[in-house]
């Protein structure tokens, strides 16, 4: 019996009221699928429509996010400002709740003209630095533990300290108001890319620390801007992506104003794909934006925002985007190379892990989130038989361990029945040689990819560790996961948290897989090198699985570093002993996420706006499933006895 069989048979007869017959595999499905496509034109007619008005009212200068009500209409009184205002010019900026006065002080900080730290900053970045060193020597020569503690502490404070002056400095602001951070302030790189825009996957750390900050409003502002974006039509060579889909970065530009030479408007400048390197979608952006969505929620305790109308549709143009269709047997999204983090070719494409696990993690966090009205029952329908499905798949199919590991190379191979055990049709050759010494006794992982006869068995960090947070993986594999992290130390953190994968890919398969990518050469880049904002995402995974010492003792070995390398995007080699060769420094990421990891730590019950479960029916949906488990029930006489059409 096949997994999507499997799946039919307990979702349309095992589970009680919450899974109907119509689930996303059956016939209604497709009548549901065309409803959708004729609401998604429509509403892609409304919502150019209101982008059309948002832009005519930002000429005007009205800050309409903050007023809740889209296409509110302008204010003339606000006419000149908005005129006269530069991107640069936000002094004067007020928030709701009187939080906008460091953005104030902050925002004077800037250089205008090349979105470089100025001279002052730079002096004062030095004597911290000049300071740390004083508080080192100081620490070596002292004999006193409790002198030395008192070191410790100072010195981890002031890069604490750093860092937020950093983080702030990153912010941009939009019409007046901060909107984002920069995904990289490097003095020292004459060649910015693109990396002077806010990308929505860096924006995360920034926007968590912000939110435990108790800093709320660039948050929603982020949310709601960034909502705006998800409608536009962005072409190449003819063809647009789906509806629903976020763009991996954006612009703030400053233009001339049309008709007036003398006065300039601020316009935001999305990018999904079409000009990015290698033009690859970021499939991860709009699942990161919901799970940031309900992380506002949770932590603000403001709901109003994904209450809103718009909010709603956008989440629902996302998950249909997400949902919809297609040629798959798998519940696993099916999606190209390059679609998330790892943003150039790694050979990730088909059913990458890391897509996977912040897909589940955004149903999760849209299901709390919907409201409950007649035309989203079909959506949450299938969002929760997805949900099963996928943790099903994931769960069964991407685990290994010795013992499973073990099973793999003793597989049969080509058999074709319902009852297969090697459903993919994996060759045992396939185990290569670094695993067999690679896996440890006790714990394991879940793979990077699944295809017909090929599994892809490099570690994946993200993947892995969202996995954990958001319980895609069960408590048993979450624990192995942890464990496997404590007994690869050396290979996975070593000199700096943490590998983004494990191993490189190096001679012939580098050459092939990666294209020959220079960026990506062996123990560098994305090819495994490590990744300090990493950081965060496994401290809400150990903190989920109440392990906080682990993440605790990989922000002690960044932190060795960290502040003296000037915050580095990543890091080379092996044991991550060198800045990566092209990484940029002061990295807003790297240094969000290092905050992200010290407040958790330091208040772990905070981790809760990130953290997802399983409720009570999807466990017993899943429980159902389990019991009808190919490996336990085979044959095709279980099937007709339970599907009820
Ligand atoms: C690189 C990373 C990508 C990140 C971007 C901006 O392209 O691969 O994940 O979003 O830089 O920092």
């Amino acid at each position: 019996m096949g997994t999507s069989e499997a799946v039919l048979q307990v979702l349309s007869g095992a589970v009680p009221r919450l899974f109907h017959s119509d689930s996303c595999f059956s016939m209604s499905d497709s009548i549901y699928a065309s409803k959708f496509r004729l609401k998604c034109s429509r509403k892609r007619a409304s919502r150019c429509l209101q982008f059309l008005k948002c832009s005519s009212v930002l000429q005007y200068g009205v800050r309409e996010i903050g007023s809740g009500v889209p296409n509110k209409k302008a204010d003339p009184s606000s006419l000149q400002i908005c005129k006269c205002q530069k991107s640069e010019s936000v002094s004067g900026v007020t928030t709701e709740d009187g939080n906008g006065a460091w953005f104030v002080d902050n925002a004077k900080n800037l250089n205008p003209i090349n979105g470089m730290m100025n001279a002052p900053n730079v002096l004062e970045f030095q004597d911290l630095q000049h300071l740390k060193q004083e508080n080192e020597d100081l620490k070596s020569n002292s004999a006193n533990g409790t002198l030395r503690d008192t070191f410790h502490k100072i010195s981890v404070d002031s890069i604490e300290d750093e860092a937020w002056d950093l983080l702030r400095e990153s912010v941009v602001y939009y019409c007046g108001s901060p909107i984002g951070t920069i995904a990289a302030k490097d003095p020292t790189s004459s060649n910015t890319l693109n990396y002077d825009q806010v990308f929505i996957r860096d924006f995360i750390p920034s926007g968590i620390a912000f939110l435990l900050k108790g800093e709320y409003d660039i948050v929603r502002n982020f949310i709601l801007h960034t909502l705006q974006l998800q409608s536009w039509e962005k072409t190449m060579d003819c063809h647009s992506p789906g509806q629903g889909l976020m763009p991996a970065s954006f612009k703030v530009r400053t233009v001339p104003l049309d008709g007036d030479d003398s006065a300039t408007e601020e316009v935001l400048d999305p990018d999904f794909g079409e000009a990015a390197i290698g033009r690859v979608a970021p499939v991860d952006s709009g699942l990161w934006w919901i799970i940031l969505l309900r992380a506002y929620g949770k932590c603000s305790g403001d709901l109003s925002v994904q209450e809103r109308v718009d909010v709603q549709t956008g989440i629902k143009m996302i998950l249909r985007l997400c949902i919809a269709d297609g040629f798959d047997m798998f519940p696993t999204l099916l999606v190209t190379d390059g679609s998330c983090m790892i943003d150039r070719r790694m050979g990730i494409h088909g059913h990458p892990l890391e897509i996977q696990a912040l897909f589940y993690s955004a149903l999760l966090c849209a299901r709390e989130m919907l409201a409950p009205e007649d035309g989203s029952a079909d959506l949450l329908r299938a969002l929760n038989n997805r949900l099963v499905a996928l943790s099903f798949h994931i769960r069964e199919y991407y685990w290994v361990d010795m013992k499973k590991l073990n099973e793999i190379y003793r597989y049969k191979t080509e058999e074709y029945s319902y009852d297969a055990v090697n459903k993919f049709n994996i060759y045992p050759d396939q185990i290569s040689p670094w695993l067999v010494e690679w896996m440890p006794n006790k714990g394991g992982y879940l793979i990077g990819n699944l295809q017909p006869a090929h599994m892809d068995f490099r570690f994946f960090s993200l993947g892995n560790l969202w996995s954990v947070a958001s319980g895609l993986a069960t408590m048993d594999q979450s624990h192995a996961i942890l464990d496997l992290i404590e007994a690869k130390w050396v290979d996975l953190v070593a000199g700096m948290p943490f590998k983004i994968c494990y191993p490189a890919l190096e001679g012939q398969e580098w050459q092939i897989i990666t294209g020959s990518d220079p960026k990506n050469t062996p123990w560098s880049y994305h090819n495994a090198g490590a990744w300090p904002t990493l950081l965060w995402q496994l401290t809400v995974a150990c903190i989920k699985m109440d392990r906080p010492e682990i993440a605790a003792k990989a922000v002690e070995v960044a932190e060795k570093r960290i502040s003296q390398d000037k915050w580095p995007e990543y890091y080379d080699t092996k044991r991550g002993r060198f800045i990566g060769k092209q990484s940029r420094l002061f990295q807003t990421w790297s240094i969000a996420g290092y905050l992200v990891a010290k407040l958790l730590l330091a208040d772990p019950s905070k981790a809760k706006i990130l953290i997802t479960e399983e409720d009570s029916e999807l466990v017993n949906a899943f429980s159902c499933m389990i019991s009808a488990n190919p490996r336990r029930k085979r044959g095709r006489k279980d099937l007709k006895q339970t599907y009820i059409v």
